[in-house]
């Protein structure tokens, strides 16, 4: 029996942990996983976890992939765990990749797979405190928020969708993001989107149709409305040297 082992938190199990232990599990026969503690999270990785040792220990074990889950109290446990539970194969993220090359002096495998894209414990976590926000204008100054927000770790929004008056481009896409209406839809889409902002993001529509869009939002309860300049204002303020 090939006997592979693993090791991680598992906090807020998702699917690139599924796609993980998928994986790891068709390396061999038995898997084994190594649970990091609370106390080895907070300790060793500064990391509060959301769910306590016991909980993520049972949703593991309810997945079909493992067979096993023991305890990861310290860096250094890996070799022994091999010797004791005879792992042919240690398998982690590429997260991880390089660091662990020195366990195969003890004879076993070393595998890093691809890390799932786009999803992490952190990431869930820095998403659900967020508000969400809508982007007014699926143009090009929509796009580029929307570009910002993906590379830039500190922006502060969450952006659900697209809000936009042109009737064709409802249903769209731009960015994996939907153009979900335009403002006789707006109530609805802010309702079911748990939205609090709206960014009007439109900068080459002049200030009277604006102003329309803004009186509409205004009576929408509970969201608060940005404005982003448009290029006449940038220049008028002379912001742009
Ligand atoms: N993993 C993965 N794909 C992801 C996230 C995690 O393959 N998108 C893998 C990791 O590489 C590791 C295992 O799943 O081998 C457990 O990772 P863990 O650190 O518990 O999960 P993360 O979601 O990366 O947690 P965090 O954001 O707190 O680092």
């Amino acid at each position: 029996m090939k006997r592979v082992i693993t090791y991680g938190t598992f906090d807020l199990l998702h699917y690139g942990h599924i796609h993980l232990l998928k994986r790891a599990k068709a390396l061999g026969d038995y898997l084994i996983v190594g649970l990091s503690t609370n106390e080895f999270n907070q300790k060793e990785k500064n990391k509060d976890c959301y769910f306590d040792y016991d909980k993520r220990k049972s949703l593991l074990e309810a997945i079909r992939y493992v067979d096993l889950v023991i305890p990861e109290e310290n860096w250094k446990q890996k070799v022994s765990d091999i010797e004791k539970y005879h792992a042919d194969v240690f398998v982690i993220g590429d997260d991880w990749k390089g660091k662990f090359d020195h366990l195969e002096d003890l004879g076993v495998e070393v595998v890093y797979l691809s890390r799932t894209e786009e999803i992490s414990t952190s990431k869930i976590k820095k998403d659900l405190n967020q508000e969400n926000v809508l982007i007014y204008g699926a143009g090009e100054s929509g796009v580029l928020l929307v570009k910002e927000s993906r590379i830039n770790p500190n922006f502060p929004y969450r952006i659900v969708g697209f809000l936009d008056d042109n009737p064709n481009k409802k249903g769209g896409k731009l960015y994996g993001l939907k153009v979900l209406g335009g403002l006789e839809d707006v109530e609805k889409i802010v309702e079911k989107n748990d939205v609090s902002k709206i960014i009007i993001s439109m900068p080459s529509v002049e200030q009277s149709k604006i102003s329309n869009i803004l009186k509409e939002l205004n009576k929408l309860k509970d969201i608060s409305v940005k404005i982003l300049p448009n290029v006449d204002n940038l220049i008028e303020e002379g912001n742009l040297s």
